[in-house]
């Protein structure tokens, strides 16, 4: 399965697992998180989940580049519409998420962090939103939940740039609530989780949905803004440019058009 998911108790542990190519998002595992979120839903006993990327090295690193480089602008959209589901999913979730960054968090990868309610970092977690490098903008929800997580000028130096940051600077920004040796990212999720998982269910979810509003805004309606626009930046050439160069391990060269 391209994800795992595992019991401990009241905790459901989610593991994003095809480390191979940095645990990237492709569809099947999209459909794979959400089949899996609904069973977690149904199950009473399960309080409180935990999501964490299989192997050392990512927590995953974005929506799978391969299912996009010849995509149409309209297949563009779907894809990006199905990372607005999925993260808007987590975010409205009845129980809460917890994500276990144990890597590079970058893309989609971060915007699938920033959908969940608290994040942990080990130190070798990297965040960062390089869509920009690939010729299009974050197409996730990253454009609105950066922006909220952090301050916009912290979102459009990540967006702008597309740098990435590690787990120290994270912390500084707001992205991240802790920051642990690598080793003891997973006991210490575990722990929080299973405090979490301890509390009355009905008042988690409440808060969860009321802590939401806190920022809501018009979130749907600038979340759609950002699927066109991600949609959009698929009839440029620079798009093409920006995606040949990453699987050809090149700079890209932009042309404005
Ligand atoms: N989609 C598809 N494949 C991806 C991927 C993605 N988002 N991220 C990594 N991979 C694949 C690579 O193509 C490579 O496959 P290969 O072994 O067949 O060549 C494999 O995962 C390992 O990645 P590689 O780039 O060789 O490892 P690295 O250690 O040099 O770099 C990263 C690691 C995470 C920094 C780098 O893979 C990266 O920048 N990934 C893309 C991140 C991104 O732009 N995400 C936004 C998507 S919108």
């Amino acid at each position: 399965m391209p994800v795992e998911m595992e019991r401990h108790d009241r905790v459901a542990v989610l593991t994003l697992n095809r480390p191979d190519v940095m645990n990237a998002l492709s569809p099947d595992m999209i459909d794979d998180l959400e089949f899996l979120l609904d069973q977690i839903e149904r199950r009473t006993e399960l309080r409180c989940v935990v999501l964490t990327g299989a192997g050392d090295r990512a927590f995953t690193a974005g929506a799978d580049i391969r299912h996009m480089r010849e995509a149409s602008p309209l297949q563009a959209r779907a894809y990006a519409r199905r990372g607005h589901d999925v993260t808007g999913r987590i975010e409205s979730f009845p129980k809460p998420v917890i994500a276990a960054v144990n890597g590079y968090a970058l893309g989609g990868g971060c915007e699938l962090s920033l959908a969940c309610d608290i994040r942990l970092a080990s130190e070798r977690a990297r965040f960062g939103l390089p869509e920009v490098n690939l010729g299009i903008l974050p197409g996730w929800g990253g454009t609105q939940r950066m922006a909220r997580a952090t301050s916009p000028g912290f979102a459009k130096e990540m967006i702008f740039t597309g740098r990435q940051v590690d787990a120290a600077e994270a912390h500084v920004a707001g992205l991240v609530n802790h920051v642990y040796p690598h080793d003891e990212l997973m006991p210490r999720a575990m722990e929080l989780a299973e405090e979490i998982a301890s509390k009355p269910p009905w008042a988690l979810s409440a808060a969860k949905e009321v802590v939401n509003l806190a920022l809501d805004g018009d979130l749907s309606g600038h979340l759609a803004r950002e699927l066109d626009a991600f949609a959009l930046a698929f009839t440029t050439e620079d798009q093409r440019e920006g995606m040949a160069a990453f699987f050809e391990k090149r700079e890209a060269r932009f042309q404005g058009r």
